[in-house]
C-alpha cells in the first residue's frame, strides 16, 4: 500500500509544471509530453472561444533575434487566456543597446512578468536566464541549439493529423546543422517509437551530439536524397537552410536550394503523407503544394496557439 501511495506521489510530483521552466525538450519525459499535448487538445475550444484562466498575470516576450510566428503566438495565447503581455522584438531599442547584460535584463524584467519568453542567439542563454530568474522562463529559441516549443507544436500537429505518433516513419529534411527547431524535435521523437530519416546535404548533417543521444533510443538513417525514402514515410518536415548561422557566403551559397519539393516529389509518397514545416519558408516548398491535401503547415501555426496556450497554463498553475 505505502508503495502505491509513493509511486502516486512520485507520479504526480513528475507531471508538476507550476512554475517550471522550459528550457530544452531533453529536460521531459515522454509522459510529461504527452500531458502538454492532451492540455493542448482542450485549449482548442478555449482559443476559439477566449477564457479568463490568465487574467491579472502577465507574459514578457524578449525577442534578440527576429520572429514572426514564435512571438505572435505567445502573445495571442496569453491574449486568449485573459492575460496581458509586454516585450521587445527590437533589442537595439531596449538596454542591450546601452551595453546592460543578458543576467541584468532577466532581473529587472522578472518585476514585470509571471513568465518570460526568450529568444536570444546564444547556445545556453535561456538555461543561463533561468538561473537568474524568479519566473518561469520558456525557450524560444537559443542560436542552433533548441525550439523546445516549437517541437511540442511539431508534436502535437502530428498526433492530430495522424492520431498517433508511436509507428510513424518520419523523415526531417535540409538544415540539420544549424535548424535548432530539428534538434528539439529529434529528441522528442526520439522519446517514442518512430523510425527517423534524416535527409540533408553532407555539410549539413545532424549535429553530432544529438545524433548520438537519439541513435541510441530509435531507429535512425541518415541520407543525402529524399528520392528513395520519400514512398515509406508517413510524414515529411521540411526545413529552411538556415543563412544567417553560415560562417561565409560561399558555403552557403553551395547549399542553397539544395532541396525543393513539388508536385514531382510527391508523386512517390504516400497519399496520407503530411508535410510540416515550422516555417518561415523560403524556396524549399514549392507554393504549388500549399493547395495540396498533404500540406499541413498552416494548420500547424494554428497548433501553435492552443500548444502555447497549454504551456502558459501550465506553467502559471492554471492547470495542473
Ligand atoms: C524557426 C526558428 O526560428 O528557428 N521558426 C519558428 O520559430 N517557427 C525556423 C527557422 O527560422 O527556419
Amino acid at each position: 500500500m505505502l508503495l502505491v501511495v509513493l509511486g502516486f506521489l512520485v507520479l504526480v510530483a513528475h507531471l508538476e509544471f507550476k512554475g517550471k521552466d522550459i528550457i530544452s525538450i531533453e529536460d521531459f519525459s515522454q509522459q510529461e509530453i504527452n500531458h502538454i499535448l492532451d492540455v493542448s487538445k482542450s485549449m482548442e475550444s478555449l482559443a476559439r472561444g477566449g477564457s479568463d484562466m490568465l487574467r491579472g498575470k502577465i507574459l514578457a516576450t524578449l525577442f534578440f533575434e527576429p520572429s514572426t510566428r514564435t512571438r505572435l503566438s505567445f502573445e495571442t495565447a496569453m491574449l486568449k487566456l485573459g492575460g496581458g503581455c509586454i516585450g521587445f522584438a527590437e533589442p537595439d531599442l531596449s538596454s542591450t543597446r546601452k551595453g546592460e547584460n543578458l543576467a541584468d535584463t532577466i532581473r529587472t524584467v522578472e518585476n514585470y512578468a509571471e513568465v518570460i519568453i526568450l529568444r536570444h542567439r546564444l547556445e545556453g542563454s535561456a538555461k543561463l536566464a533561468a538561473e537568474f530568474s524568479k519566473v518561469p522562463i520558456i525557450n524560444a529559441g537559443t542560436g542552433a541549439e533548441e525550439h523546445p516549443t516549437q517541437a511540442l507544436i511539431d508534436l502535437y500537429t502530428m498526433r492530430k493529423e495522424k492520431k498517433r505518433i508511436d509507428g510513424l516513419k518520419v523523415a526531417i529534411v535540409g538544415d540539420l546543422r544549424y535548424g535548432r527547431t530539428v534538434h528539439s524535435l529529434a529528441y522528442a521523437l526520439a522519446l517514442y517509437n518512430v523510425e527517423l530519416h534524416l535527409v540533408s546535404p553532407e555539410t549539413l548533417r545532424m549535429r553530432k551530439d544529438v545524433l548520438a543521444t537519439i541513435k541510441d533510443k530509435i531507429s535512425v538513417t541518415e541520407e543525402a536524397s529524399i528520392e528513395k525514402i520519400i514512398p515509406q514515410i508517413d510524414v515529411l518536415y521540411v526545413t529552411r537552410i538556415q543563412k544567417e548561422r553560415f560562417p561565409d557566403a560561399t558555403e552557403y551559397a553551395k547549399v542553397k536550394g539544395a532541396y525543393r519539393i513539388d508536385l514531382k516529389t510527391l508523386s512517390s509518397a504516400k497519399e496520407d503523407l503530411i508535410i510540416l514545416h515550422p516555417l518561415p519558408r523560403v524556396d524549399e516548398i514549392a507554393p504549388e503544394i500549399d493547395a495540396m491535401p498533404q500540406a499541413r503547415y498552416f494548420q500547424q501555426v494554428w497548433n501553435g496557439i492552443v500548444v502555447r496556450m497549454a504551456l502558459l497554463s501550465l506553467v502559471l498553475g492554471a492547470v495542473q
